[in-house]
């Protein structure tokens, strides 16, 4: 079926306000009725006999695989290792029985990530994929393939793609955390009405779109910029500085927050903005004392948090983007927003081309 932008000036801007649907359709496919439970329709991997995960991807999906590095460990207990496909494949690592392998992609295409499952074939105890495309070659050629049904995405910078798999990277989490006795009843339950009120969260917190787009404004005649995030928002501090390079050609990068002292803190000054992800989680206080040392040195930062984080923060910093509350693990879902708005504005301020940006394709089928 043809697609277009229903009203949006751009694929990309359709594609973001589409997330909360998508999002719903998403946890749909993957709780039961009562959405008190996970199932995976496809059949469900032994996660009780998995030693370890080995999660492999390229682009935004890599950054998604990074994110359930996180949710795997903290809740199931699951030792993950994170590759990008072309070190993978050509690094020829050992893999176990013990391990289950998991590949990423949007477009079930891209050439490395697929070289890297077939060398995952006969090696890895299981293959599984989460993919946007379900007779795509990656998901042909899994054992199991996660659909993340998010619809096709014509803009090549990946946006509801990313949240749709983050929302099925976190359901297979919780579903390991489960098998493997590490979530009790009662937490898996408040999460999953948490995830079930996301879509909805979500859409109070396209709120946020002015505010977002003063920031791009500023934003937009700036050289570079630095984004930090520590824990689930590190991942996610680099899906936004890959987003705004895509798109607006700003020269960004993404450091974990705790990393500010062993090299970028050199770089700042007025000019460079700093863009800190942040809510108000158990680690804040530290993200507190990184933005100090920033500031104290003329930095310019945008803190994008929630209100208690907001407030916290003082009055020192350029900018502030209020998020609504939600579960610190739940929120690399919905801080992925305010990364793909922010560079989405500041691409339109700019006039690039936000759609096909110069020299990228929406999908790599060849080295
Ligand atoms: C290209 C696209 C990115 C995407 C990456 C991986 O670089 O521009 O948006 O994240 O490929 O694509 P995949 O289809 O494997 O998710």
């Amino acid at each position: 079926a043809r697609v277009d932008k229903a009203g949006h000036r751009h694929f990309m801007a359709k594609e973001i306000a589409e997330q909360p649907s998508v999002i719903g359709t998403a946890l749909t496919h993957y709780l039961t009725e009562d959405g008190r439970d996970i199932v995976l329709p496809g059949g469900t991997p032994d996660f009780t006999r998995i030693e370890r995960m080995s999660l492999v991807a390229c682009g935004t999906a890599y950054f998604a695989c990074l994110t359930a590095k996180y949710w795997f460990e903290q809740l199931a207990g699951l030792p993950v290792d994170v590759d990008i496909a072309s070190e993978f494949r050509y690094r020829e690592p050992p893999v176990s029985k013990g391990t289950a392998a998991l590949f990423v992609s949007q477009s079930g295409e891209t050439a490395d990530t697929l070289a890297a499952l077939r060398y995952c074939k006969g090696r890895a105890g299981q293959v599984l994929s989460v993919v946007n495309v379900p007779e795509s070659s990656i998901a042909r050629e899994s054992d199991l393939a996660l659909p993340i049904l998010a619809g096709a995405e014509i803009g090549v910078a990946s946006t509801k793609a990313f949240t749709c798999q983050l929302t099925v990277l976190l359901l297979l989490a919780l579903k390991a955390a489960h098998a493997r006795g590490r979530i009790d009843d009662a937490r898996l339950s408040d999460l999953l009405s948490q995830l079930r009120a996301l879509p909805a969260t979500f859409n109070t917190a396209m709120e946020i779109d002015p505010d977002v787009r003063i920031a791009a404004r500023d934003l937009s005649g700036a050289q570079s910029a630095l984004f930090l995030g520590r824990g689930l928002m590190y991942p996610l501090a680099l899906e936004g500085a890959l987003k705004l390079k895509e798109i607006s050609y700003i020269h960004a990068e993404a450091y974990a927050s705790g990393e500010l002292k062993h090299g970028p803190i050199a770089l700042i000054d007025e000019t460079l903005p700093v863009i800190v992800m942040a809510p108000c989680d158990a680690l804040f206080d530290k993200t507190v004392s990184n933005m100090q040392e920033v500031m104290a040195r003329g930095g310019q930062i945008l803190l994008i948090s929630d209100a208690k984080g907001v407030a916290a923060a003082g009055d020192e910093t350029w900018q502030t983007i209020t998020l609504p509350d939600v579960d610190p693990v739940l929120a690399p879902i919905l801080y992925a927003l305010p990364a793909q708005l922010l560079a989405y504005h500041t691409a339109v301020a700019k006039g690039t081309d936000v759609d096909q940006p110069r020299n990228l394709a929406k999908s790599v089928t060849v080295e």
